[in-house]
């Protein structure tokens, strides 16, 4: 085990344990299972994304999956919370993993660091923050991803009737190949055309 496994073992304890004792979503950690973080890895090492966004920090472990992987490739993360108990919290984890150099934190929300995002900024961008915020962030997402890029959503076989608006979209876009992914609470992957 290296430093960096035990962190993602102690976050995993601390998540389950805190949400598991709070029925408040904005205090609950709400993290990935450890199967999709691997998966992440994956996907970050078999596309080279070395331009990674990820949407939604919480307290910072899967941005661990994520951060590992690119600064395996040469690569960096920029991932962005709005709650800054929680940003502060993920500031502390990544000191700790020795992965801060990797990541760039934005504090505040989404869906603004998206518009004021250039076109074809990231490879990869991960979606894990509020679902019903989806839709409207597509314009944006879509912009923000280069031509070949990936874009990789979460929840997508736990929360099917939240998801439901969001993947019909992906499902409608022309520029976009989609796959669902059973790992963890189900990965929805839409490639974008034109690499
Ligand atoms: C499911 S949790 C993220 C879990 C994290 N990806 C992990 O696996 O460790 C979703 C996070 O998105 C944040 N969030 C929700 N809406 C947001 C918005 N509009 N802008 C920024 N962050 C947002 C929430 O505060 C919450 O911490």
């Amino acid at each position: 085990m290296t430093p960096l496994d035990d962190l993602k073992a102690e976050l995993e304890r601390f998540g389950e344990d805190n949400d598991r004792g709070t029925g408040d979503r904005p205090r609950r950690m709400l993290n990935i299972t450890r199967d999709t973080g691997e998966f992440l890895s994956v996907l970050v090492r078999a596309t080279a994304a070395r331009r990674v966004l990820e949407v939604g920090t919480s307290n910072g472990y899967s941005t661990l999956w994520l951060a590992e992987a690119a600064r395996a490739i040469g690569g960096h993360v920029t991932t962005v919370e709005f709650q800054e108990w929680k940003a502060d919290l993920a500031a502390l984890n990544f000191e700790r993993a020795g992965l801060h150099e990797a990541i760039t934190q934005v504090l505040g929300d989404a869906g603004a660091l998206l518009q004021r995002t250039p076109d074809a900024a990231f490879d990869l961008v991960f979606l894990d923050s509020e679902r019903t915020e989806y839709p409207g962030w597509w314009p944006d997402l879509r912009r923000v991803l280069r031509p070949g890029g990936l874009l990789v959503v979460d929840n997508a076989t736990s929360h099917v009737e939240e998801m439901a608006p969001f993947a019909a979209l992906l499902a409608a876009d022309a520029g976009f190949t989609t796959s669902l992914v059973p790992v963890g609470k189900g990965e929805l992957l839409a490639v974008k055309a034109g690499a």
